[in-house]
């Protein structure tokens, strides 16, 4: 994986503070690629959740070698025709759907507007329960569905918009409604967005390699470590979980820092209805910076992935 550095580091931010992440960029910019590598940058799965995962399996008749534990998190990517029953589970007798079968990993959903607007609803509940429960013909199961939600898009439906070479050739109203597809609830729970632009000649030819590197898994570990320490005594394990009590407690800006939020809110076009969740990017930030405070510079990395808020795009 070459280049990208931007995006490595948004994704290494993502998986510390288990963050969910839209990926925008025109089509063969890579982001398919970078979501594949996202579980080899997860902490390995414990003893626990690798029965969890293979019970799941199990289950769902899915089990490649019987008998055998699954100790690699997985990795789901349905196609956007999937059906809700695929996405969150159904049938007689109710069977695990994608979102559980994506349970201690990842779930990517590739062209996320292209997905029927039912099938991006029934994600909601999970999204925040972290399991789900289906009821069909007076049987109810409960599966558990903890995934990282790893979505992308293209900027417009051509694709090509802010785009070096190609030309976009989309209306404003054409990529409005292909925006409108996704926003509100569920974008509220996808913490981080960034762009991934089509890589220049010069990038795609370098040599230099990586994401699933050591050192990224180094740093993702310390900082569960922290956050496992700061919450010892709370029923959340990681940032992305902070509710309004726990953002009061453990993000605690200076002047500047809120100066900053402030004047992003008002020039940037970000709403406030994303303070917090800029404040829970900044602390994942900050722990990777091994930080107890939140700094400045803290809060103005984590402003920057936050694009899809701004008024203007690209
Ligand atoms: N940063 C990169 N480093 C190496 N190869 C890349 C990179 N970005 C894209 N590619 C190549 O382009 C192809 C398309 O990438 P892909 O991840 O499918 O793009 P997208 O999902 O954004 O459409 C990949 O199979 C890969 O060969
Ligand atoms: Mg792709
Ligand atoms: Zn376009």
């Amino acid at each position: 994986m070459k280049g990208q550095e931007n995006a490595k580091r948004a994704l290494e931010i993502a998986v510390s503070g288990a963050h969910n992440i839209l990926m925008i960029g025109p089509p063969g910019s890579g982001k398919t690629m970078l979501a594949k590598r996202i579980p080899t940058i997860m902490p390995p799965m414990s003893f626990e959740e690798a029965l969890e995962t293979t019970k799941i399996y199990s289950v769902a008749g899915s089990l490649l070698n019987k008998g055998g534990l699954i100790k690699k998190r997985p990795f789901r990517a349905p196609h956007h025709t999937i059906s809700d029953v695929g996405m969150v589970g159904g049938g007689h007798p109710p069977r695990p759907g994608e979102i559980s079968l994506a349970n201690n990993g990842v779930l990517f959903l590739d062209e996320l507007p292209e997905f029927k607007r039912n099938v991006l609803e029934v994600l909601r509940q999970p999204l925040e329960e972290r399991r789900i429960n289906i009821t069909r013909a007076g049987i109810s199961v409960t599966y558990p569905a903890k995934f990282m939600l790893v979505a992308a898009m293209n900027p417009c439906p051509c694709g090509y918009l802010g785009d070096r070479i190609h030309t976009c050739t989309c209306s404003v109203a054409q990529i409005q409604r292909y925006r409108s597809r996704i926003s509100g609830p569920l974008l509220d729970r996808i913490d981080l967005h960034i762009e991934v632009p089509a890589l220049s000649y010069k990038e795609l030819s370098s040599k230099e390699e990586g994401i699933g590197s050591k050192e990224v898994l180094e740093r993702v570990l310390r900082a569960r470590e922290i956050q496992r320490e700061r919450f010892k005594n709370f029923k959340i394990n990681t940032n992305s979980e902070m509710q309004a009590s726990h953002l009061k407690k453990f993000c605690k800006l200076d002047k500047e820092s809120q100066s900053l939020i402030k004047d992003a809110v008002e020039h940037l076009g970000i709403s406030a209805r994303v303070y917090s969740r800029i404040l829970k990017i900044a602390r994942t930030i900050a722990d990777l910076d091994e930080s107890d405070d939140i700094k400045v510079d803290h809060v103005a990395e984590a402003i920057q992935y936050r694009i899809l808020d701004r008024k203007l795009l690209f």
